[in-house]
């Protein structure tokens, strides 16, 4: 949370029948808040439904509609919850006061008062009231945070229902395209050089990659045991699902470089989600900006695992950078459409915990429209 220091300036409402009073209590506050002055209760209900006070300092003995009836008024509205009430009264006696707290009112101040005392309590409330907004605003955040959540949830296990079933289907595929591949290789036996035949041939092969590709994923998707991973492969497998985004198979431009590397003993599902993550970001990066390269590495040394995504987007200020791994922190919208970049701000706290469960780390580099660059390193040690 933000420090308590006043952010904007605070408004308050004097409500008093005596102009002299009213004059003499703003002349205090005026270079500290933004004052507005009436002289009844009913002028106060209006002006606070429209001028949305933080304080109101309401006179309790008034003509009319006197104070206790107005913060019993005002206190019915639940949009005013927030707003301070401080009563003002020459009464002072207990009675009165408690009186005035059965009201509604947050705290009283005895008639005739100190400039001092006033600026104080003033002060005080604004504090708690610009405490209270900034939870209020926080807790809507995170309810809507949640619900969105809920509704991605929800979404997952209707893919992963879906999933199941396609996973049927592509598997289903391979009988025919056996035979494609089949009586293709018999007719370029029979005519090696026809170019139209190559061309099917090649074209049915890829198919065939791509279904060994779908079902791969999906089943090591679905399974939580430990296996020997070749994160080679699970980095073009990866690459290869981003291709279901539009703006990365058309716009973005891959490099790819990947040495060879050690299998790595783990979970297929936290690392094709962790290194999934850093795809998405970069990719998401370079939305609007005019390079879009996306280059991944992979090295390895006696001891670790380097995995390296680096992307040509709009990089991170200094003041970004520092909470890029905090849950919920996210500089994008939550719902966009088609290919756009939206975010709920987990990926990399849960990339984070991913990693550092196998004794890895995440450094990152990244400069304000040039790029970033998150480099995985996963020791190879004996855990
Ligand atoms: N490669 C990157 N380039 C620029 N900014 C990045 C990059 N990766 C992360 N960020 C910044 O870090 C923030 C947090 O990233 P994180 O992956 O945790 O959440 P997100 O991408 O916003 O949402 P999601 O939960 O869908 O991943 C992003 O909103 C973005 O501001
Ligand atoms: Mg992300």
């Amino acid at each position: 949370m933000k420090p308590m220091e006043p952010s904007r300036k605070g408004k308050i409402l004097i409500v008093d029948d005596a102009p002299s009073v009213a004059r003499f209590t703003s002349e205090i506050l005026k270079t500290e808040y933004h004052i507005r002055i009436v002289s009844n209760g009913v002028e106060a209900l209006e002006v606070i439904s429209t001028y949305h006070p933080d304080i109101v300092l309401l006179d309790v003995v008034m003509p009319g509609m006197n104070g206790i009836e107005v913060c019993k008024k005002i206190r019915t509205e639940k949009s005013f919850a927030f707003m301070k009430i401080i009563m003002i009264s020459s009464k002072t006696h207990i009675e009165e006061r408690i009186q005035g707290y059965e009201a509604g009112a947050d705290d009283y101040i005895g008639k005739p008062f100190k400039k001092e005392e006033l600026l104080a309590k003033v002060r005080v409330f604004y504090r708690l009231k610009l405490v209270e907004d900034q939870l209020h605003e926080m807790n809507e955040k995170l309810n809507e945070q949640v619900r969105i959540r809920t509704d991605q949830l929800i979404d997952s296990a209707r893919m992963a229902a879906i999933g199941k079933s396609t996973a049927g289907i592509v598997h289903n595929l391979n009988n025919p395209l056996q035979a494609i591949l089949g009586y293709s290789e018999l007719l370029e036996l029979k005519s090696p050089e026809n170019p139209m035949i190559q061309k099917l041939r090649s074209s049915a092969m890829l198919m065939k990659e791509m279904i060994a590709t779908i079902l791969t994923t999906s089943r090591e998707e679905n399974c939580i045991k430990v296996d020997n991973i070749d994160l080679n492969t699970l980095l073009r497998n990866q690459i290869e699902m981003m291709k279901a985004n539009n703006f990365f198979k058309h716009q973005v431009k891959t490099e790819i470089d990947l040495q060879p590397l050690p299998l790595y003993k783990g979970v297929y599902a936290h690392f094709s989600q962790s290194l999934g993550n850093l795809i998405k970001n970069a990719v998401d990066a370079m939305y609007q900006t005019a390079n879009k390269v996306l280059s991944v590495q992979t090295k390895a040394d006696e001891q670790t695992i380097q995995i390296t995504i680096s992307d040509t987007g709009c990089g991170m200020d200094p003041e970004t950078l520092p909470k890029i791994f905090d849950p919920f922190f996210t500089t994008k919208p939550l719902s966009a459409p088609n290919d756009e970049p939206c975010g709920t701000g987990i990926g990399l706290a849960s990339t984070q915990e991913m990693i550092e469960a196998y004794g890895g780390k995440i450094d990152v580099e990244s400069r304000t429209g040039i790029g970033s660059r998150f480099t995985v390193t996963l020791p190879l040690i004996i855990r």
